[in-house]
């Protein structure tokens, strides 16, 4: 049974069991949030454009090439959110959520869009675990917040991965630097690729992430933002390393270290993966002390990180980490043909309202077809509603892993189960 349809280019469905596996590792992840006093804040899929634009940066990739903008039946223009830093900006400032106390922490999940060219690890519908701690400059906030995924990608087990940090600086010591760095950049104009000199133009800064070996080269003398950070920026950069040494998280300072978007101030930071190939790294963020001001809000430092879910998901099957037990379904209910459906959902419904997690047949399969259904739907019992048993107000109930057999009374069914079940995990604790 093949469709017509297949999902966008760049996008899929995420299946059983994977999408058990996503739930488990959220699980984990809001676990770990929740516990340094992050709170989950939704802000809706699209914005006004505005709020991307300004915010990210009218330069960027993002913005220039990878938006999904459209007009409104009302003629405004929205864009489908292409990461989530900006609007929890937005929501903190329109629903002056600092009035709750500063810094806000807040944790968000759920689906970006950009219109990258798709390849491995690169989609134009991905999703983010992000975490902002908005209104505080204080250094060791920034460390908590490169800790918060550290702690979560160990706690899943992974181990492959390095953590770089730059500081970017800010305003007032970056202007000098572009300056300089472009000065370099018009100077070895002729050995950079065609992107790089358009870069070099619009936005010297993200020549560092070109990943032609030519341009890598031309770029070994240029000069590196940390050689140039003003006195407030270099203290507060030696701060946030001195304290990610107190948190227990190796880092490898990257002078080289530049983001795709324009809001970053002062500290910078990736999670690069060994064996991801070109789309390595699994989590980006960095500080953004000017944001709330791009967006029209007093002046409200902040700090964040964002994990790629999909890149996540793919560290951790590389590394076989985070095994995932799947849950099983307790109990299918079966019956023998000429039954009172009515019964049989009875039955249904009562194992289900006793917690168990039940299902049963909805094709009117032979009974050898729904055994074989329950097997495939990793069922442990089957209960077996009609025939004799059924006249005295019982069911056959069979064990599906030892081959044991019972006649129960309907109403001592449940706990029948229970028992049956109780055994088993004792069995298994002792
Ligand atoms: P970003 O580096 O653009 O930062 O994205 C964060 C992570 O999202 C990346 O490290 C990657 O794992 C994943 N990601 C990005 N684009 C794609 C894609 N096309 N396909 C699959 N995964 C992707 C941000 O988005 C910032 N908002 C992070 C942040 C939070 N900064 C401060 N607070």
């Amino acid at each position: 049974m093949s469709g017509k349809f297949k999902a966008p280019r760049g996008t899929f469905d995420i299946v059983y069991p994977d999408s058990e596996k996503l739930e488990r590792i959220l699980q984990i992840g809001y676990e770990i949030l929740i516990r340094h006093g992050y709170r989950r804040i939704s802000t809706p899929i699209f914005e006004n454009t505005e709020v991307f634009r300004r915010g990210i940066g009218e330069d960027t990739d993002i913005v220039t090439k990878e938006m999904y903008t459209f007009e409104d039946r009302g003629g405004e223009s929205l864009t489908l959110r292409p990461e989530g830093t900006a609007p929890v900006i937005r929501a903190y400032l329109e629903r002056s959520l600092y009035s709750g106390g500063i810094p806000q922490k807040l944790f968000y999940f759920g689906p970006m869009f950009r219109r990258e060219r798709p390849q491995a690890g690169r989609y134009r519908q991905f999703h983010q675990l992000g975490a902002e701690a908005i209104g505080s400059d204080d250094p060791a906030i920034d460390s908590e917040i490169i800790s918060i995924p550290d702690i979560y990608f160990k706690e899943l087990g992974l181990r492959k991965y390095r953590v770089v940090v730059n500081s970017i600086g800010c305003l007032n010591c970056r202007k000098p630097y572009i300056e300089r760095l472009t000065a370099f950049l018009e100077s070895a104009k002729h050995d950079l690729c065609n992107d790089c000199k358009k870069r070099a133009k619009r936005n010297p800064l993200r020549i560092f992430d070109c990943k032609e070996e030519a341009c890598s080269e031309a770029l070994l003398k240029a000069p590196l933002m940390p050689d140039f950070l003003c006195e407030d920026c270099r203290a507060h950069f030696d701060s946030v390393l001195e304290m990610l040494k107190v948190l227990g998280v190796s880092y490898e300072v990257e002078p080289r270290l530049v983001r795709g978007l324009d809001y970053y101030t002062r500290t910078a930071f990736e999670f690069i993966f060994e064996g991801l190939g070109a789309q390595n790294a699994v989590c980006g963020g960095g500080r953004y002390d000017y944001l709330a001001e791009a967006l029209g809000g007093p002046p409200s430092g902040g700090v964040g990180f964002s994990v790629g879910i999909e890149r996540l998901l793919r560290a951790i099957e590389l590394e076989g980490a985070c095994p995932v037990v799947l849950p099983r379904l307790d109990v299918f209910v079966a019956w023998i043909e000429g039954t009172s459906r009515k019964q049989v959902l009875e039955i249904l419904a009562s194992l289900r309202r006793e917690r168990l997690c039940a299902d049963s047949d909805f094709m009117g399969r032979s009974l050898k077809a729904q055994m074989k259904h329950a097997n495939r739907l990793g069922a442990r019992f089957v209960v077996i509603v009609g025939g004799e048993e059924q006249k005295r107000g019982e069911v056959v109930l069979r064990d599906l892993d030892s081959s044991e057999q019972w006649t129960v009374g309907r109403s001592k069914l449940a706990q029948k189960i229970r028992e049956a079940l109780g055994e088993q995990w004792g069995e298994t604790d002792g």
